[in-house]
């Protein structure tokens, strides 16, 4: 249960998700992927990165150690100099490496090296106005795609330490970039992560900063395609374990939000328990005690992300936060009245509510799965929330 981006032979397809991104590309405009955490977002934009379709040519960037508004410009000028992307282009028989040094020259008081981007006036501040000029400088026969990957993070980051009229600007001129026609003509923009961007906007007073993208998701595989994907990892690992079609239905009802990651999660813990006690023919009660293992000591870590995230929340909001999820999983699920009932306790009513239930949704731990009525994303989270909850946090 790594969690690392996976590429090549170990990424499963998802063609709908892959083809809904194409499409939204296609029709011109610039894409805000949001989606919770290990879903598979960067996985899927490195897979179309590396396999694209005619006429186009990615560059991706992760932005997420970026704390300044140069940073991030710094992170995507350094990709656009730096050989991955050069050598693509070279194969698409650009000369970019010159055409790339000849436009940066034009950019007064910057330098490249291989140790990067380097500034005469150790003052300099990079602006959306460099970026658009490397960029319209470009003579490249395909449309660019620049993926931006946690972007909302460097939006948060700019927000915390250098304050809310630094966080707006910041979204102003990410706008002026994706608004600029010219720029248009050779560029689109993909802006992923896994925070709620517009529930920072919002926050910020700034939605309509952001409106003018075109929202995707990745949807969870389908239960043909999950079984698929059971196979495709016990081939990937040249594994011995093969289950027969009831059983790995049975895991698959324990994982219910049949996202790549947790399927993974528990087929690897199943392996391990067959290989360990030479189990040849899983059973249920086997699947059962896999499910255990999840959260035993040596993998528990793995969860340490889910309250990082609450770690973020200012002190009574994390504790309005907490009670939401405590409540929910004794319930199993909550209706938006008895979360609004929640709401109105003395202790919170000062909170706003409606954006820690957005912080929660967002950060995929709960979500809507009919009108008005919440339910906890996974079981396998719910599980370890019931657990770990109190001590972790
Ligand atoms: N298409 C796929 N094929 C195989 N495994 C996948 C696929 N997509 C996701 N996974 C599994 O999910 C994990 C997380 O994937 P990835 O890092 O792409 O997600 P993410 O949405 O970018 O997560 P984060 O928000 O943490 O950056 C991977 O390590 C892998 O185990
Ligand atoms: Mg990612």
């Amino acid at each position: 249960m790594t969690g690392q981006v996976i590429f090549g032979d170990k990424y499963f397809p998802r063609p709908k998700d892959e083809e809904r991104v194409w499409r939204r590309l296609k029709r011109g405009g610039h894409l805000l992927l949001l989606a919770p955490r290990r879903v598979g977002k960067t996985s899927l934009l490195r897979y179309l990165e590396n396999n694209p379709q005619e006429g186009y040519v990615f560059l991706y960037a992760m932005v997420q150690s970026c704390n300044t508004e140069h940073e991030f410009y710094k992170e995507i000028l350094e990709k656009l100099y730096g050989s991955e992307f050069t050598n693509r282009l070279d194969k698409l028989s650009h000369k970019s490496k010159e055409l790339i040094t000849s436009i940066l020259a034009n950019i007064k008081g910057i330098e490249f090296g291989d140790a990067g981007i380097s500034f005469q006036n150790s003052g300099y501040k990079l602006t959306a106005s460099d970026l658009e000029k490397v960029i319209n400088g470009l003579e490249l026969n395909q449309k660019l795609i620049l993926v931006l990957d946690e972007y909302p993070d460097v939006l948060e980051k700019i927000n915390n330490s250098q304050g809310k009229q630094a966080a707006i600007d910041f979204l102003a001129n990410t706008r002026s970039l994706c608004q600029n026609t010219e720029l248009n003509q050779k560029v689109q923009f993909i802006f992923t992560g896994s925070i709620g961007l517009d529930t920072l906007a919002n926050r910020l007073g700034s939605s309509g900063l952001i409106n003018d993208r075109d929202k995707v998701a990745i949807d969870p595989l389908t239960e043909a395609s999950a079984l698929a994907f059971i196979a495709f990892l016990a081939n990937n690992n040249e594994s011995k374990l093969s289950l027969d079609k009831p059983i790995a239905i049975y895991l698959l009802q324990k994982i219910e939000w049949l996202m790549p990651y947790y399927i993974e999660a528990l087929w690897l813990r199943l392996e391990d328990l067959c290989c360990d006690e030479d189990i040849e023919n899983p059973t249920e009660t086997d699947v059962d005690r896999a499910f255990e293992l999840l959260f035993d000591r040596n993998y528990r870590t793995t969860f340490n992300h889910w309250a990082e995230r609450l770690n973020r929340f200012e002190k009574d909001e994390a504790k309005l936060a907490k009670i939401i999820l405590d409540k929910l999983t004794e319930t199993g699920e909550l209706s938006l009245n008895e979360i609004y009932n929640i709401f109105q306790d003395e202790n919170y009513q000062h909170l706003n509510g409606n954006y820690i239930l957005d912080c929660l949704e967002h950060d995929g731990y709960l979500f809507e799965h009919q009108e008005k009525s919440f339910k906890f994303t996974s079981p396998i989270l719910k599980e370890w929330w019931r657990r770990y909850a109190d001590r972790t946090l």
